[in-house]
């Protein structure tokens, strides 16, 4: 299964959608999937609330019947104190949970390695520079445009929870790092008044168990932008 991409300031769980649950479903998970037709979206609803309350429940005990409701944006609401974020695929889902105490922003997305991109999804993701770099190798074009892809769509979960408004793929421009195992995402925008225009995020790119992974993690410290 998929390894923690995060530190120890976080709780993470990872498992395949064939596997069974240690808790039970409570009992408004199961009447939010009643409204829900895909079975593969029931299955994977199931499963990312499940591993979210597994690692609430290693923050704090009492929070193992915590339903985390869905607000207006889709996000995941968390209890008092604590953030998270969810991401699944058909085969696999992932919570992270930390408290807010320690981190301000958390965000997640899992994307299947075979999954083909069309040129019109290119379009809308990416800037010049983020094309120039996909089209460098050609055998990587994919595998970069889903890092692309999977690396916005978890700044998009981390940031969404302190802005509160929806944001497009132009609001974060990316550039690849070596050293960072992934992309330096430079804010085009103010989400937050901790986190200006012009502040650096990292997010960190794994590909394990046939998926791309982006974490993202912005501690508790004030940010500021690189002069
Ligand atoms: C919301 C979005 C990021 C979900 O990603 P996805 O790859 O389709 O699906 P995933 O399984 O990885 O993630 C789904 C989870 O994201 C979380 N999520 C959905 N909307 C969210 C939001 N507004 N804020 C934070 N988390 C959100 C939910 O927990 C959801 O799971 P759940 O419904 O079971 O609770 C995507 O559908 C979307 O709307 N993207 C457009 C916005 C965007 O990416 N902008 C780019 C900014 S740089």
């Amino acid at each position: 299964m998929l390894t923690n991409p995060y530190p120890d300031s976080c709780t993470f769980f990872a498992a395949s959608l064939s596997s069974k649950l240690s808790l039970a479903s409570l009992p408004e998970e199961e009447s939010f999937v009643q409204n829900i037709k895909a079975e593969s979206r029931k299955k994977s609803y199931l499963l990312g609330r499940h591993l979210a309350r597994k690692a609430l429940c290693e923050l704090d005990p009492t929070l193992a019947s915590f339903f985390i409701k869905t607000g207006e944006h889709n996000e995941p609401l968390w209890p008092h104190g604590l953030i998270g974020s969810l991401s699944h695929s058909t085969e696999i889902a992932c919570a992270i949970v930390s408290s807010f105490e320690r981190t301000l922003a958390l965000g997640i997305d899992v994307e299947p390695i075979h999954r083909t991109l069309s040129q019109d999804i290119s379009r809308k993701v990416c800037d010049e520079s983020e094309k120039a770099w996909v089209q460098a190798v050609p055998a990587e074009e994919n595998l970069r445009l889903l890092s692309i892809f999977a690396a916005k769509e978890a700044i998009f979960k981390a940031l969404f929870p302190l802005y509160q408004k929806m944001f497009w793929f132009d609001a974060v421009s990316l550039s690849w790092e070596n050293e960072l195992h992934g992309f330096n995402a430079t804010l085009l925008f103010e989400p937050h008044p901790q986190l200006r225009k012009g502040t650096n995020i990292p997010v960190n790119i794994t590909y394990e168990c046939d998926h791309v992974t982006a974490s993202v993690l912005v501690p508790q410290v004030t940010y500021t932008p690189r002069p």
